[in-house]
């Protein structure tokens, strides 16, 4: 069973930070960009080979990142200010310049240091990366009457060196205004589209390249067949970087960082955490202590799940803290969402803190910060939407620990591949975001008894179970349920009844920001609110959420 595309939100695909399953507690408060860009930089023990993709504020930069990783070649992306000598640390073996919003004739547009040209490595220009390539260079970009957005024909009348082996015609994805009428001196031009006359040119000899379309969109079929011959061909790139390349260097990394110390990491069952988790019991083993605090506020089996996967089959040190009636009583009689919140995150440092302590000498702590948030937080180009880095746990900066972060340079899709590398079970490689503050936010406008939550609980085992059957966990960005406080009058059995009232929210997503509600069959909807009616006593109505977001946000509270 599948959803159908059209169920499926058109922004492009990118990586999410949001989801530590439980890693953080807040709800989405900014930070400002004013990072300093070392901060960006990635410690690495340069075994691969890496391409600097400079980020000139397109929708699509992190997408190129990604996809030039795909290919088995580390990218890094940076902002388009970085200066040169940035970039010259990096070793890089290629540049890529992305696109970008902005015209290159808009005041104050982003320009590009010719200094990057002189670098003594193949550039390719991708759409604004190449317009600037070109006026920087002398060549005529104008801004054109007529933009060309979406799908379009290239024809290619010359392949050169970067379209080699790909068609005389060919699709390819456009998204601007601003045109290349005419290449400057020494470079060839490789074809036109519809509305580009020059839609791909290059000078072998200087190593300079340029496309007006993105090769990193799906919608462009020889996208990342011309990114191999750029990476390959062109800037002699070996294809090396993988999970199990990752899992090396990050050993090595945090061996070097760490020495004899001792680590401790808050793990919440989320896939970051975890794979953070192994990566650092891989390198240094026992000297790692993870501390799992279930709150009580958990779905169903999960506590014992981490648990089983951790202390019983890698045989991590762990130590689990049964914390349940800790929280509860914190929770008594609070209804207010940000109460809430704030009473959980306040309880779960408590206990982090006396766990610590009880550990004694650690020195370090494992963070399962992820590239998008290194990026988003400290590479603004004032293009990316900039969210806070989520700490494990929500734990103050004041805690006196050094930061390990091996997940630092991954991206969420890399961070699952790791794991799964590292043999990590599927169900927590594939496990869908799930709040920090847990089922507490989803008994909604009353207080999270025991009692309520082990009825939401039971409802969502439910459905989680019904979507797995289904073969939709995957597609979905979240599936979960809400527990009202209200009840409502049904009959059963010839009897009056005054039951729960559970809201089913199933959604797809790329990266939360934006969501829609996800067209379950009917046929499911129904197999999981009867089973949900007859399975648990206390429910007697199921209903549907079909709010996107915007207007509505995904979770209740
Ligand atoms: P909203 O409800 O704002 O949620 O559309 C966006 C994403 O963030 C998750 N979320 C949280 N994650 N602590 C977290 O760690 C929180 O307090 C929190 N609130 C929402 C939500 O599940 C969704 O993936």
């Amino acid at each position: 069973m599948s959803l159908s595309k059209a169920d499926i939100p058109s922004s492009p695909p990118r990586s999410s930070d949001l989801d530590d399953g439980g890693a953080s507690l807040g709800h989405g408060s900014a930070v400002a960009a004013d990072q300093p860009v070392e901060e960006l930089a990635l410690e690495r023990d340069v075994a691969t080979d890496e391409v600097v993709v400079l980020d000139y504020g397109g929708q699509y930069s992190q997408l190129i990142a990604r996809r030039v990783r795909e290919l088995g070649v580390f990218s890094e992306l940076l902002p388009h200010h970085v200066g040169v000598e940035e970039v010259r640390k990096r070793s890089p073996k290629g540049l890529i310049l992305s696109g970008g919003p902005a015209s290159v004739y808009a005041p104050g547009a982003p320009r590009l240091d010719p200094a990057l040209l002189e670098l003594g490595i193949p550039v390719l220009g991708i759409c604004y990366g190449m317009q600037a390539l070109v006026l920087t260079l002398g060549g005529r970009v104008e801004g054109a009457e007529v933009g060309e957005f979406g799908r379009s024909q290239l024809t290619v009348t010359e392949h050169g060196r970067l379209l080699a082996g790909t068609p005389d015609s060919q699709a390819c994805w456009m998204s601007h205004r601003d045109t290349v009428y005419a290449a400057p001196e020494g470079f060839a031009e490789l074809g036109s589209s519809t509305e580009s006359p020059v839609a791909a040119l290059e000078d072998v000899g200087r190593g300079l390249y340029g496309i007006q379309f993105h090769p990193e969109v799906v919608h462009t079929p020889y996208g990342q067949q011309i990114l191999t011959t750029f990476l390959e061909d062109i800037c002699g790139c070996e294809r090396t970087w993988s999970a199990a390349s990752i899992i090396d260097e990050q050993v090595a990394a945090i061996r070097a960082q760490v020495g004899d110390g001792r680590v401790i990491c808050g793990l919440s069952g989320g896939v970051d955490s975890s794979v953070a988790a192994l990566l650092v019991h891989r390198a240094i083993g026992d000297q790692l202590t993870c501390v799992f605090v279930d709150h009580g506020l958990m779905r169903q089996n999960e506590g014992e799940q981490v648990i089983a996967a951790f202390r019983d089959h890698f045989k991590v040190p762990l130590v689990a803290v049964d914390a349940e009636s800790r929280f509860l009583d914190r929770l008594k009689g609070m209804s207010e969402p940000e109460a809430k919140r704030k009473a959980i995150g306040a309880e779960f440092i408590r206990v982090f803190e006396e766990e610590a302590a009880r550990i004694g000498d650690a020195r370090f702590l494992v963070q399962g910060t992820l590239y998008s948030d290194v990026i988003e937080s400290g590479g603004g180009t004032g293009a990316a939407t900039i969210k806070s880095h989520h700490n494990v746990g929500g734990l103050p900066e004041d805690l006196e620990f050094e930061l390990v972060e091996p997940l630092r340079a991954l991206f969420k899709d890399e961070v699952r591949a790791v794991g799964a590398e590292l043999g990590l079970p599927e169900r927590l490689v594939w496990r869908q975001p799930f709040p920090g503050p847990g089922l507490a936010i989803r008994v909604v406008g009353g207080e999270a008894t025991k009692e309520r939550l082990d009825t939401l609980r039971a409802a969502d085992a439910i459905l989680q179970d019904e979507i797995r059957k289904a073969g939709l966990y995957r597609e979905l960005w979240q599936s979960f349920c809400v527990l009202p406080d209200i009840r409502t009058v049904g009959v059963q059995g010839d009897e009056r009844t005054y039951g729960y009232l559970i809201a089913i929210r199933a959604v797809t997503s790329d990266d939360a920001m934006t969501a829609d509600w996800a067209r379950l069959p009917y046929d499911l909807l129904e197999q999981i609110a009867s089973r949900m009616i007859n399975e648990i006593r206390e429910v007697n109505r199921v209903v549907l959420d079909i709010t996107s977001k915007p207007p509505g946000t995904i979770e209740w509270e």
